[in-house]
């Protein structure tokens, strides 16, 4: 089915099952811990040996030798596996840095070789005695010392946010140079690593020249496609299985070592072998959110309106990688004639930069949204009414496009009524709660909307139970509840009459996840077959497929209804289909908007930060299960106050690697940090963007939190950071004095 015209109404407005609150449907298996994660799939593979990868030392440079004979030897090793006798190996089109280094080597910790022995502690321990001879290189490791001479790189993150390397519109500096009131101000935001709980890992077994891996991926179709190109065989002999993955953020969107190795290792052990990466592995050998620096310049009438808005970006990759496209939204956000937007890309040696959760938008509004915070002050302007002043309900650089939906303005005002903005006093510094300092922030959340085609098959069987087939994955996003509901919705059954089996290659080929395409994405696609389905049973019912309605288990047709079950009477019926695209996308901008408050403490003494309360106020389309969705807010929220107070992997410039790798020197926020969170969706449908008239939600709930945060912190103290993470050393020599706060 190709979605080409804005949808009409159709079964889903009815919104008996989508759009209700209902419990995930795998929340049972998941409490209960039978729902299978890769690496404990102990049945798929009896007696499957260990597998350990050993990291590479060096940053960049040359293996001169590899010298595996003590490991050989260890009790036992079943095989070692390096370049060396590996066998010739391919490169998947999503990875930039190979996924085993040899004899060049890339980066810290990129994989060298894998050890395959019985227990895991003997595959660790014979590690440890492989003799690798390195050749150190040089390389580039630090931003800063990079950025002046990085080139102007255009990029994609794969997955949504995109920018040019240079867009002007207007004359920017006439105007900037014009404006009566401007402000120039660089922000920056450090790398950051995705540390998701589940580590990465993979259980591969052979079965002759055909290879099975269960694995933790995002995206089923790309591991199966560049798995295959690495192995360097027919994507029929290949079958990769994802059902269940405990989160990804954009690290497992794409192959990783941990499939690779388990594959050779199997190979090369002629048995099973489960490999998990070990915590601080993770850091360096996988992707991250890479470090920008932003300069952005903002002109302005005193009214507020904007006149100028320039906003330009670097950051840094390995050769042949992409950029972070920070200054993404910039294009789209807020109305200004003259405008400029430029993004420059450092090469660097350090581990591959790529896509982490709203990539682009999530470090570009850290930056915008604080520059806009400021500009509010110099211009005397409510931060929340600048922003207002400053809405546009087409794109500023192509007038005559429209958004398909922008009710950003709302999504402010509703947010600053919740929260109890008024409260708030414009001079910072002095509201406290005794020796706490208290500030409010507000900030923008923008993230574009994008489609994925996506295919589903489903099944009605003689028990009149539905059953979804679809490659698509839940990375604990609620797939499997959205796309339960979907069907339930479109053949008019209940949820417990629908069974969803998702993550498996054998299955029709889906969206993914990633993005935040995957909910409405993968849903449409199970609409579309839904629709084929429901013309199989009115053929077989011998109905007029238009003039039946699916509902409480029964077709209903001209005043008559059959029950369902009774069209698969004399055998299942199947329908699959594949939802695509045409131009509506490109004819409507499609984006998702909302409003962060966010109400912080900074203790008078320590100058720490505490995050008191958060409200977002979401315009996402319909929401297909406001439970859900919720979740995915207030899951992104978390992560934005990490990404403001904690998250920062930390280069050491000389060596070329992240220090800090693992959960104890990388900081993410904990139950404590975060003691209040409000998510408010306004009741929207955008009939542009699908017949489920829903968009993304998952990304739009980090875009925009750390400047809030940042704001707030501001509002509270006086003192503006511009390096991201707010952590207290930036700001505790300029903070109020104690003493006269005490006597006021
Ligand atoms: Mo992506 S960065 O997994 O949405």
């Amino acid at each position: 089915m190709k979605f080409d015209t804005p949808a009409g109404p159709n079964p889903i407005d009815r919104m008996k099952v989508v759009g209700q609150p209902h419990d995930r449907v795998d929340g049972p298996l998941k409490v209960t811990g039978t729902a299978p994660y890769a690496y404990e799939r102990h049945a798929v593979a009896p007696g499957a040996l260990y597998g350990f990868i050993l990291g590479a030392a060096i940053a960049k440079g040359r293996i001169a030798a590899i010298d595996t004979r003590r490991a050989d030897a260890a009790p036992g090793v079943k095989a070692v596996v390096s370049y060396l006798n590996a066998g010739p190996l391919g490169k998947g089109g999503k990875n930039t840095a190979k996924l085993l280094a040899g004899p060049e080597v890339d980066h810290y910790h990129q994989a060298v070789a894998i050890v395959v022995a019985d227990t895991f502690e003997q595959a660790r321990a014979a590690a440890r005695l492989i003799d690798v001879d390195y050749v150190r290189g040089s390389g580039a490791f630090d931003l800063a010392a990079a950025a002046p001479t990085a080139p102007l790189t255009g990029g994609s993150s794969k997955e949504g946010s995109a920018a040019p390397k240079l867009d002007r519109v207007g004359d920017f500096e006439s105007a900037f140079a014009a404006a009566p009131v401007t402000l120039d101000a660089t922000y920056t935001t450090p790398d950051e690593a995705h540390a998701m709980m589940e580590p990465f890992a993979t259980i591969a077994a052979w079965d002759g020249d055909r290879l099975t891996v269960w694995t933790s991926n995002q995206m089923i179709n790309w591991a199966h496609e560049d798995l295959a190109k690495t192995l360097g065989f027919a994507p029929d002999k290949l079958r990769v299985d994802s059902p269940f993955i405990g989160g990804g953020f954009g690290g497992k969107l794409f192959l990783r070592a941990d499939a690779v190795m388990a594959a050779l290792g199997a190979k090369a052990a002629g048995r099973p072998v489960k490999v998990a990466m070990t915590r601080p592995m993770m850091f360096n050998n996988a992707t991250h959110r890479p470090a920008t620096i932003q300069r952005i310049r903002l002109g302005a009438e005193r009214s507020g309106k904007l006149t100028a808005i320039a906003h330009e970006a670097t950051s840094g990759d390995l050769p042949g990688g992409s950029p972070e496209t920070a200054t993404s939204q910039t294009k789209l956000l807020y109305a200004a004639p003259n405008r400029l937007i430029g993004q420059r890309l450092a090469v660097l040696d350090l581990p591959e930069g790529n896509a982490m959760r709203a990539p682009g938008e999530a470090s570009g509004l850290m930056a915008l949204e604080i520059a806009m915070d400021e500009m509010a002050e110099k211009l005397g302007l409510d931060p929340v009414e600048f922003r207002i002043v400053n809405d546009t309900q087409v794109d500023p650089e192509k007038p005559g496009r429209q958004f398909s939906q922008r009710q950003l303005v709302r999504c402010l005002r509703e947010g600053a009524e919740r929260f109890g903005w008024r409260a708030r006093d414009a001079q910072p510094g002095r509201r406290r709660d005794g020796d706490t300092l208290i500030g409010l922030g507000v900030a923008t959340a923008f993230r574009n909307n994008i489609n994925m085609k996506s295919g589903a098959r489903v099944r009605l069987g003689g028990d009149g139970v539905v059953t979804v087939e679809t490659d698509m994955t839940d990375i604990g996003t609620g797939s499997y509840t959205v796309i339960a509901q979907t069907a339930a919705e479109m053949m008019g059954v209940g949820l417990d009459r629908v069974v969803v089996r998702l993550g498996d290659s054998d299955f029709p080929t889906s969206s993914g996840s990633g993005g935040q395409w995957g909910g409405n994405s993968s849903t449409s696609g199970v609409y579309a077959a839904c629709v084929k389905l429901r013309e199989a049973v009115a053929q077989r019912l011998g109905l007029d497929p238009a003039a039946c309605d699916f509902a409480d288990g029964e077709v209903r047709s001209g005043g008559r209804g059959v029950a369902l079950t009774s069209a698969a009477r004399d055998g299942e019926l199947v329908a699959d289909d594949t939802m695509t695209y045409g131009t509506l996308g490109k004819q409507y901008q499609q984006s998702t908007f909302g409003a962060h408050f966010v109400e912080v403490g900074v203790d008078a003494y320590t100058g720490e930060i505490r995050v008191r309360r958060m409200l977002a106020v979401c315009a996402a389309g319909r929401i297909l299960n406001p439970k859900t969705a919720r979740s995915q807010v207030i899951g992104a929220m978390t992560m934005g106050v990490g990404g403001a107070l904690m998250e920062e992997l930390v280069v050491d410039t000389r060596f070329g690697f992240f220090v800090n790798h693992d959960l104890a020197g990388y900081e993410v926020p904990v139950h404590a940090d975060i003691p209040h969170q409000e998510v408010v969706f306004l009741d929207e449908a955008d009939d542009k963007v699908s017949p489920m008239k829903a968009k993304g939600v998952g990304e739009l709930g980090l875009c925009g939190v750390g400047a809030a945060v940042a704001n707030a912190a501001y509002n509270a103290t006086g003192v503006r950071i511009r390096d991201y993470p707010l952590t207290l050393d930036k700001h505790l020599d300029r903070l109020p004095e104690v003493g006269a706060m005490r006597r006021a």
